[in-house]
């Protein structure tokens, strides 16, 4: 009894931490319908800290590159996986003199967005940015961002330009637009600082734990990729379980490495849309039909990219049809248990031990337009509970609008480059540490 009881509390626990929507808030505009006029973005929050493979500069301000020229080629932050919620996070210096902040890295949303003091702020790992410290701290008007996509209105009493962020499951970000100066790492190991790049100073802030704040990759106005860095970036990451290895990597600008296979890009609704076409498990491919995962209507469908998402999210008869399947395998041939009480359509959860119990399970493969690949290996769709007597499909079923995310979770051991010029996503399986710098 008492065995059962500890089971089902930590069952429940992860369950409840995969399929919370915040790890998935970049996705809420599209479930979430606006809910007060607030735009979407989506944080997460890490704890990781040491890492040990970022080099800290001995005297930062007198490598500092501020003329920033145009050639970007080698913009670098180096990236620290946090396991639950499962989110990558850069390590982006903000500010002068610069303080090094950790940002969710966020292809499915726009605004940049660091809690600043004084705020009512959730907790994180690192100190907190402190703008009266900074000299290149300024308040932005309400003109630097034309168009922008979270909600702003300018302040009457203060003629500050203030911003409102909503999340559908109500964690939220809010503050006023400001520019500072963004310090990066060049892939020489230096520094270059980019100067007057506008983003949210979040004064109130709720939902989130651990991290800094929200790095805005997605392709809207607001975002630093289309404001800053031109159009490409690319992303390397290892696992979500080892935050000692030293070669995650984010690039921003032309230094991007663009490399793979490249699949149609589309964007819509401020989204990266993928034309997901197909899925296999193993050499079967399965039998879904491909308008599951067409776009219809006005934003209904699809599928996007977006690393803010832990899980993989998939439209209903997809989702279906592979955990049904992937079910099929673990009770039949494997002879694994499903933990009590799981509910069907929100993580099939099975007895075992995920390394033990699903050792040569085979490979899921995810089919893109042009030939592209992206392949899930046992890491990348199943969690395990802490205790390791039991673990869960880490995908979820959208029983809202049909919409399916590729999210943080499946791109582990990938690099995924962004062409926005040619309008092209290219997914290499790599061991980040091979590619060349
Ligand atoms: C972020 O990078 C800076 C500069 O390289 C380094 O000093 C700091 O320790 C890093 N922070 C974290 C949390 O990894
Ligand atoms: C920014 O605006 C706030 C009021 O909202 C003010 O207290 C602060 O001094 C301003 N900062 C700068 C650098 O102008």
């Amino acid at each position: 009894m008492a065995i059962s009881l500890t089971l089902r509390t930590t069952l429940l626990l992860f369950l409840i931490t995969l399929t919370c929507p915040k790890q998935c808030t970049s996705h809420a505009p599209l479930t979430l319908k606006l809910l007060l006029h607030t735009k979407s973005t989506k944080p997460q929050e890490s704890s990781k800290k040491k890492t040990g493979y970022l080099h800290s500069k001995s005297t930062p301000s007198s490598h500092l590159d501020n003329s920033w020229t145009t050639d970007t080629s080698g913009i670098v932050s180096h990236v620290t996986p946090i396991p639950n919620p499962a989110a990558f996070l850069a390590n982006i210096s903000i500010g002068n003199p610069p303080v090094s902040q950790l940002l969710l890295i966020d292809t499915g949303s726009d605004l940049t967005w660091i809690q600043c003091l004084p705020c009512k702020c959730y907790p994180q790992t690192i100190p907190f940015f402190h703008p009266s410290r900074s000299s290149t701290y300024r308040n932005a008007s309400c003109e630097s961002a034309p168009n922008a996509m979270p909600r702003i209105f300018r302040d009457e009493n203060t003629g500050n330009c203030r911003y409102s962020l909503r999340y559908r499951d109500f964690s939220s970000t809010r503050g006023i637009l400001a520019k500072e100066s963004l310090t990066f790492q060049t892939s020489d190991d230096g520094l270059i600082t980019k100067p007057d790049v506008v983003f949210g100073c979040g004064q109130d802030n709720s939902g989130f734990t651990q991290y800094s704040g929200v790095l805005g990759l997605g392709p809207g106005k607001f975002s630093i990729v289309t404001r800053n860095f031109g159009s490409r970036f690319s992303y390397c990451f290892g696992s979500l379980t080892d935050p000692t290895y030293p070669y995650n990597i984010l690039i921003l600008g032309e230094g991007a490495k663009i490399e793979g296979d490249p699949t149609p890009l589309h964007i819509s609704q401020d989204r990266y849309y993928l034309d997901l076409q197909a899925i296999s498990l193993g050499e079967n491919l399965l039998d879904i039909e491909p308008y599951v995962f067409k776009r219809y209507g006005s934003h209904q469908g699809g599928t996007v990219i977006d690393t803010g998402c832990s899980p993989t999210i998939l439209a209903r008869e997809a989702y279906e049809t592979l955990s049904g399947e992937i079910d099929d395998l673990l009770l039949g041939e494997v002879m694994i248990r499903h933990v009590e009480g799981w509910e069907p359509y929100t993580n099939p959860c099975y007895v075992g031990n995920m390394k033990l119990n699903l050792l040569g399970f085979p490979v899921v493969t995810f089919h893109f337009a042009g030939g592209a690949e992206l392949a899930l290996d046992v890491e990348s769709l199943f969690v395990s509970s802490e205790s390791g007597d039991s673990f869960c499909l880490a995908m979820s079923m959208n029983t809202f609008d049909d919409m399916s995310v590729i999210g943080a979770m499946a791109q582990q051991s990938y690099n995924v480059g962004y062409d926005l010029q040619n309008m092209n996503v290219y997914f290499q399986r790599t061991d980040c540490e091979i590619l060349d710098a």
